[in-house]
């Protein structure tokens, strides 16, 4: 379970969160949504630990414990390179590859968050995304969209997280693809049993894959719920444009 409490940040001095709270259940698909600007991007990066908080707590409870692991774990005054370590992984907006390094090679940058160090990456990881062993040795910025997005999933996913934060996943992306990302996305929970944190503007994903939900309004969390009870209501309140 992750639970984040009374979270606020600012840029400068401009206040872009304002005590957001939300848990986060392993085994299921949370979705952050809301229009652009409202924080979403900041609340991952928080999460992450690429920024730091200006108060309020972000918290892992655990029920199973990996090697080098805590069960239960405060993350707010850690480290990003700790996080990671405690298995904390982001897919960030945008998919953030490195053009000039191979498949592989961008792969084996998700290892730098295990301890001790290996370069291999597991079959597994291919395994999720056969396109990926197919065309490991290309340099990742050949790829089309679509497999840029699942490298970039994949390599969070190297380091085997126990919670997966995913920032926009389907932005610009052909719709088969989307679709084999729901898939995956929908394994990781089912048989990993991971807290998968979604970040998502296309509603139909949303409902498609999305279990639970919170909705961000001006840096605040201004509903959540299952996706089952995600009204028309709260989408033309919060999320039309
Ligand atoms: N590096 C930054 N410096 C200053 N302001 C920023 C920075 N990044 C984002 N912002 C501002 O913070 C607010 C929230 O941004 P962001 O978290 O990216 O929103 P979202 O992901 O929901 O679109 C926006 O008003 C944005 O302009
Ligand atoms: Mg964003």
């Amino acid at each position: 379970m992750l639970t984040i409490e009374d979270l606020s940040f600012s840029y400068g001095t401009i206040q872009t969160l304002h005590g957001v709270s939300a848990t986060m259940s392993p085994g299921r698909v949370t979705c952050v949504i809301g229009r652009n600007g409202v924080g979403k991007t900041t609340l991952m990066k928080l999460i992450m630990g690429t920024l730091r908080s200006d108060a309020g707590t972000i918290r892992i409870d655990d029920h199973v414990c990996l090697a080098n692991r805590e069960l239960s774990v405060n993350l707010t005054n850690r480290p990003a390179s700790q996080r990671a370590r405690q298995g904390v992984a982001l897919v960030p907006q945008g998919r953030q590859i490195f053009p000039k390094l191979s498949v592989a090679d961008n792969l084996r940058v998700g290892l730098e968050a295990i301890r001790p160090r290996t370069r291999h990456v597991p079959q597994e990881i291919y395994d999720l995304f056969p396109i990926l062993w197919d065309n490991r040795l290309r340099p990742g910025g050949n790829l089309s969209g679509g497999m840029q997005q699942q490298l970039a999933i994949a390599r969070a996913l190297v380091s085997n997280p126990r919670v997966l934060l995913l920032d926009e996943p389907t932005e610009g992306i052909q719709p088969n693809i989307i679709q084999q990302i729901g898939e995956v996305l929908g394994n990781l929970v089912a048989e990993r049993n991971m807290t998968v944190v979604l970040v998502e503007q296309y509603l139909d994903f949303v409902k498609e894959f999305g279990h639970d939900f919170y909705i961000m309004n001006r840096g605040r969390v201004t509903a959540g719920g299952e996706t089952s009870e995600l009204t028309q209501e709260l989408i033309s309140t919060y999320l039309s444009v």
